[in-house]
């Protein structure tokens, strides 16, 4: 259903400087978004955006010094303020490939706010529960999925649990709703890894 979806925005982000990494973290995202939405029975238009908007949340990375962004330890304060612009110029690049109309800025916003936590303690604007639009809340849960579920360059050790750990941030990171109705998606997918 989003072939040419996929193909327009594949071109787009192998332009930006984008490591295979990330795109390979960008692409389970956004299927990951997409089988939430499934699950929460989102109409297709509603899903198209999702896709697309997930398939971008990262782009901003390509912005990010690859010393800052693969770093084996913790950053340092000013390294994480660095690495916290990306959802900002994640916004601006969407905005830069993106068609020039009132949805377009929409998804952009989708976008920059894929960090925001639902207790506020997320960024860039910490914003707070259902202020958080529901796609960027999607995107969220979909993305701490695919970054405890996958093995990473700065993490070569397996997370046992990553059910219980996502329910501990329940309220917190993420949007418990969301969570919930999603709870035996993520039991089928990991099952199936
Ligand atoms: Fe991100
Ligand atoms: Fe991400």
């Amino acid at each position: 259903m989003f072939q040419n979806i996929k193909n327009v925005n594949y071109l787009n982000l192998i332009k930006h400087d984008f490591s295979l990494e990330l795109f390979i973290h960008s692409n389970n995202v956004a299927s990951i978004a997409i089988k939430m939405a499934d699950e929460m029975e989102l109409s297709v238009r509603e899903k198209e955006m999702l896709y697309e908007e997930a398939l971008y949340h990262d782009i901003g990375k390509s912005k990010i010094p690859e010393t800052i962004l693969y770093k084996n330890c913790r950053l340092s304060p000013d390294e994480w303020g660095i690495m916290k612009q990306h959802s900002i110029y994640s916004q601006e690049l969407y905005l830069s490939v993106a068609a020039n109309n009132d949805n377009s800025i929409e998804k952009a916003k989708i976008i920059r706010y894929h960090h925001e936590n639902w207790d506020g303690t997320g960024y860039p604007d910490k914003i707070a529960g259902e202020d958080i639009p529901l796609h960027s809340r999607i995107i969220r849960i979909a993305d701490i999925f695919d970054a405890i579920t996958q093995r990473r360059i700065y993490r070569t050790y397996c997370i046992d649990n990553p059910l219980k750990l996502m329910e501990e941030m329940e309220g917190k990171a993420i949007d418990s709703y969301i969570f919930r109705k999603n709870y035996y998606l993520f039991k089928r997918l990991l099952a199936n890894q």
